[in-house]
């Protein structure tokens, strides 16, 4: 595109407004690397039920986080890709009872400060682009540029539901629903980093907006920030 000054961009929201897929685009765009940080607490959540240990089991939670090596390695494209104690576990991050467990293990603070540091520890090396739920807030709260998308429930349970059924999975658009607003629910209310806007990010509805459209936004404020560098 253009030789940026401009290193780190974060995307924070809710579960299913397209932080993914808007932030990948972006990154590819810009010659970035992405990182969906859902992915680090979804790799951990899938270790911890591996070895047989539950939501309830804090303190084993707590040390297992400690004695594990994450690592970042390119993936497909632009995205990063976490190896845990050398292991890639993206085919199973998506598993159900991941799904189902992934926003209790997230929302015990210490579990969350090791994962910061490994999210930070990332950020110091790359051109990156950085997405979840609090990294304009508290991982990288030096970021470049931050956004911040929203669109409401209904709209990202339509999309997720769409997703969900081009993947062949048997799902209803209630349960769908259901799940979603369980999930924003554990991830506002939590007490530990709760899912809010930075109060310098850009605030971004995307309700009736492409991919597209969202990434064009975005790079017109990449543009202003180079300008006022
Ligand atoms: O974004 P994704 O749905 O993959 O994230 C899975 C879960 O991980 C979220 O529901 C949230 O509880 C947790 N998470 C988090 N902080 C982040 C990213 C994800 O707590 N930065």
């Amino acid at each position: 595109m253009f030789s940026l000054n401009l290193r780190l961009i974060t995307i924070d929201g809710p579960v299913a407004v397209g932080k993914s897929s808007v932030g990948l685009l972006l990154a590819e765009k810009l010659s970035f690397q992405f990182f969906d940080t859902g992915v680090i607490y979804r790799t951990f959540t899938w270790k911890s039920l591996s070895v047989g240990l539950t939501p309830a089991d804090v303190d084993a939670l707590v040390a297992l986080s400690q004695n594990t090596v994450f690592e970042f390695a390119p993936g497909n494209g632009s995205r990063l890709v976490v190896l845990v104690d050398g292991e890639d576990a993206s085919r199973h991050v998506g598993a159900s009872e991941v799904e189902r467990n992934v926003a209790l293990i997230a929302k015990i603070p210490q579990v969350r400060e090791r994962m910061v540091s490994e999210q930070r520890r990332m950020a110091t090396e790359l051109r990156l682009v950085m997405a979840g739920r609090d990294i304009g807030t508290v991982v990288l709260p030096w970021a470049d540029l931050k956004v911040f998308l929203q669109a409401s429930v209904a709209e990202r349970a339509k999309r997720r539901y769409t997703e969900l059924v081009e993947r062949g999975v048997e799902t209803s658009y209630e349960s769908v629903l259901t799940e979603l607003e369980q999930r924003d629910h554990n991830d506002i209310t939590r007490a530990a980093s709760p899912l809010k806007p930075a109060d310098d990010a850009v605030v971004i509805n995307t309700d009736g907006l492409s991919l597209e459209d969202v990434v064009d936004r975005i790079l017109a404020l990449v543009r202003d920030r180079e300008h006022l560098c």
